[in-house]
C-alpha cells in the first residue's frame, strides 16, 4: 500500500513538532507495512520568501488528490508583517473551503498519567473521552456580509455573518450523529437557539434528522454558555459534541483544559467521499503556532504525533497502527517524560526533539515485545 501524505509544516511551532510527526510517519514506514510517500511542502511565511505565496499552486491542487494531508501551524509575527493580500489566498481557512474539510473532529481524552497537570480534579477529568465535531466550512468564518467600513456619520464598523442552510446543518450533524452511534450514544447539539435565528434553525435541522434517521442516539440539546460550564463542571457527560464553526473553535480549547494542555489535542477534518471512494482528510494540531514559544525546542509535539495515529485511523483504515502509537504515548507519559506544558511536580522537561524520540523508542520496545 502505498499512499501521498502532504506535509505543510508553517509556522511557529509547526516545524518543530511537524518534524517529531514525520519522525514517527517514518518508523511506521520502516518497522510497519506500511508505505507512504511524504511529501514536505513549504508553507506559510516559509513558501512566500520562496514563491511570494502562501502555498505553491500545484501543492494547492494537489491537496484535493492527497491522500492525506498534515499541517503543522499557521500565523504569529512573520506572517501578521506578510502584505494583507498576500495573506488570502493558499491562507488555512482557504484550504480547508478547497478541501471541503466540513467536518472536523477534535477528540479530548483523559490520560491518567497526566491528573497531576490539569488544573482540575483528578476525579472530575479521569476516564473523560469525548470528540467536538466541528463545522469547518461555514458560519460566521466564512459568511458574507463581512468586512469594516465606516457608516453614514463616520463611526468605524466590523461586519461578520452567522449564516448556515439547513444542508449544511444536517451534513455536520449526520457526521457527529454517525459517531456517537459507534461511540456510546450520546450526542450534545450545542446552540444559542434562545437568541438566535441562525440557531434555532440549527436546533431544528438537528432534532428531525434524530428522529428521522437517528432514533437510537440520544440528543440533548445544549446552549452555549451552559455547555462551556458543564464542560468544566462535569465533562464525563459528554460523548460528542456538535457545534457550528466558532463554538467549535472555543469548546475544544476549553476542553483542551481536560488534558490539561493544548499541546495534547490533534484534530482531523474531512470531506465527503467522491464517486471514486477517496476524501480529502487535513491533520492538524489544535494547538496553533504558539509564537511564544516557537524555535525553542520546548513545543509538545504530541498533538501533532496524535494527527499520525487518527491518520491511520481515518484515512487508511490501519486501526492495529494507531492503537500501537496509542500505546506508545501512553508509556511515554507514565514513564515520567514530559514537555514544559505538561510537566509537574519534580518530573524535568525534556525537549520536542526527546519526546519524539521517546515515542519512536517506545514504539520500537512495543513492536518487539
Ligand atoms: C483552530 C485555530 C484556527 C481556527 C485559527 C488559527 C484560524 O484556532 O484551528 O482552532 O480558528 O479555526
Ligand atoms: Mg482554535
Amino acid at each position: 500500500m502505498t499512499v501521498e501524505v502532504i506535509v505543510l509544516p508553517g509556522e511557529g511551532i509547526g516545524p518543530e513538532v511537524i518534524a517529531e510527526a514525520v519522525k514517527v510517519l517514518e518508523w511506521f514506514q520502516k518497522h510497519r507495512d506500511v508505505h507512504f510517500f511524504i511529501r514536505c511542502e513549504p508553507y506559510g511565511v516559509d513558501a512566500y520568501e520562496k514563491y511570494g505565496t502562501l502555498i505553491k499552486e500545484d501543492v494547492f491542487s494537489d491537496l484535493l488528490s492527497a491522500d492525506a494531508v498534515l499541517f503543522g501551524a499557521t500565523g504569529g509575527p512573520a506572517f501578521d508583517a506578510l502584505p494583507d493580500e498576500a495573506k488570502i489566498s493558499g491562507n488555512l481557512l482557504a484550504i480547508r473551503k478547497h478541501m471541503a474539510v466540513y467536518a472536523n473532529l477534535r477528540p479530548v481524552q483523559a490520560y491518567d498519567a497526566l491528573s497531576d497537570v490539569t488544573s482540575l480534579k483528578a476525579e472530575v477529568v479521569g476516564n473523560v473521552d469525548l470528540v467536538v465535531v466541528r463545522e469547518l466550512n461555514g458560519g460566521i468564518y466564512f459568511g458574507e456580509p463581512r468586512g469594516r467600513d465606516i457608516t453614514a456619520a463616520g463611526i468605524e464598523r466590523g461586519t461578520n455573518t452567522l449564516v448556515y442552510t439547513a444542508p449544511e446543518i444536517e451534513r455536520i450533524a449526520r457526521v457527529a450523529f454517525n459517531l456517537a452511534r459507534e461511540r456510546r450514544g450520546h450526542l450534545h447539539s450545542v446552540d444559542k437557539s434562545n437568541v438566535l435565528e441562525t440557531y434555532k434553525l440549527w436546533r431544528e435541522v438537528v432534532t428531525h434528522l434524530g428522529e428521522t434517521e437517528f432514533p437510537d442516539v440520544l440528543l440533548h440539546h445544549i446552549i452555549v454558555d451552559n455547555c462551556a460550564m458543564q464542560i468544566i463542571k462535569n465533562p464525563k457527560q459528554f460523548d460528542v459534541i456538535l457545534a457550528d464553526n466558532m463554538v467549535g473553535d472555543i469548546l475544544s480549547d476549553l476542553a483542551g483544559a481536560i488534558t490539561g494542555s493544548l499541546g495534547m489535542l490533534p484534530s482531523v477534518s474531512l470531506s465527503n467521499f467522491d464517486e471514486n471512494g477517496h476524501r480529502c482528510a487535513l491533520y492538524e494540531p489544535v494547538h496553533g503556532s504558539a509564537p511564544d514559544i516557537a524555535d525553542q525546542g520546548i513545543a509538545n509535539p504530541l498533538a501533532a504525533i496524535m494527527c499520525v495515529g487518527l491518520m491511520f485511523e481515518h484515512s487508511f483504515q490501519l486501526s492495529k497502527e494507531t492503537e500501537l502509537l496509542t500505546k506508545a504515548i501512553e508509556k511515554v507519559l507514565v514513564a515520567g517524560f514530559r514537555t514544559p506544558d505538561i510537566q509537574a511536580g519534580s518530573l524535568g522537561a525534556i525537549s520536542t526533539k526527546c519526546m519524539g524520540d521517546e515515542v519512536v523508542q517506545a514504539l520500537t520496545r512495543l513492536n518487539h515485545g
